[in-house]
């Protein structure tokens, strides 16, 4: 995460947010047994991370490469959209450049998040066509960088609407960014997607099951993202970790037509738990890299449909992870 995302983190376990801190967390995290590579294949990095090194001042970048997992950079820059009721767009200057350097330092994909929010007039239609447009071009440098897009574009879930409000606005964003994408002469099958779970709003007062989210999720995918697309990697938005993993699960359980790989890049869900259990504190090292393994393991067999509940989480797995208007 960003610096300022690493502040949210810090603050709910009342940790200073400064590099020291976030190097360290992220030492406790890369250093992890490297059975790891059994459940995360990539680790997407912020600019800060992707130049720092451990405490025996070795690169974070190449711990990772030793244990098989390919190294991504977030990129950032989101801009106010003139015209619009508050709503957002990515910025791409100096993108190609920046693009060329991070290739020349290991890292082999890029990551992009656009932001879409619903509400009574949004996302409005130039909000959708802007944000594809721009996913697109984003897609299209990294590829002529040699990095591998991973487009997101989430549809967050901040508001009172319901699941099936949630699809109709999820089908209409992944309808524009696969048209875009092809306008901007982008090869799916070099390309990832990170979209949203189809999910009721955070202040919906109807709770739906996993099978519901599931089937309302694969119901957008199949009618908007081509077959072409080999992977889809959910964000957990501010889902709890339970509920990240759960979800997934039902997800590769429905009964759908499902064409990509459906897996996990989750942030928060994939480390609550572990911010939990460091507290900001070194002692806690073993404890952190465990509570890690076990939501890395839950997500990598959800990623079959495999997951069993067991009952036995601890409190900070199945707590929400939600952020009003999230923004990193
Ligand atoms: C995982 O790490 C082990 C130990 O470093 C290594 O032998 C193995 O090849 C790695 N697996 C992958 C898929 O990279």
């Amino acid at each position: 995460e960003a610096g300022s995302t690493m502040g949210n983190r810090l603050q709910r376990i009342k940790v200073e947010n400064t590099e020291e801190n976030r190097r360290q967390f992220r030492e406790i995290l890369f250093t992890v047994d490297s059975s790891i590579n059994q459940s995360i294949g990539g680790v997407i990095l912020f600019h800060e991370t992707l130049y720092q090194k451990d405490s025996q001042g070795k690169l974070f970048r190449n711990i990772l490469k030793e244990k098989g997992i390919v190294v991504g950079i977030k990129n950032q820059g989101g801009a106010p959209l003139a015209g619009t009721n508050k709503e957002t767009t990515i910025g791409l200057d100096g993108l190609s450049e920046r693009c060329a350097q991070y290739k020349k330092d290991g890292v082999d994909f890029g990551k992009w998040r656009a932001v879409l929010r619903i509400d009574n007039q949004c996302p409005s239609h130039l909000a959708i066509q802007e944000n594809a447009n721009a996913l697109a071009r984003y897609a299209s440098i990294c590829q002529q960088n040699g990095l591998v897009p991973i487009v997101e574009p989430e549809v967050i879930p901040d508001g009172d609407h319901d699941l099936e409000h949630c699809q109709y606005v999820t089908e209409k964003v992944l309808a524009a960014v696969y048209k875009a994408l092809n306008d901007h002469h982008v090869y799916l099958e070099g390309t990832l997607l990170k979209p949203n779970m189809v999910t009721a709003g955070h202040a919906c007062t109807k709770k739906y099951t996993p099978e519901q989210v599931a089937m309302a999720t694969v119901t957008a995918l199949h009618r908007t993202v081509p077959a072409a697309v080999p992977g889809i990697c959910f964000l957990s938005g501010g889902m709890s970790e339970e509920d990240a993993t759960l979800n997934l699960n039902a997800i590769n359980l429905c009964p759908l037509p499902k064409p990509w790989k459906l897996s996990f890049s989750y942030g928060r869900a994939l480390q609550a738990s572990a911010l939990a259990a460091w507290g900001g504190k070194a002692a806690n090292k073993k404890a952190t890299q465990e509570a890690f393994m076990k939501r890395a393991l839950a997500n990598c067999q959800a990623a079959k449909g495999q997951y069993v509940h067991t009952g036995s989480s601890g409190s900070a797995s199945t707590q929400s992870l939600f952020t009003a208007c999230y923004t990193y």
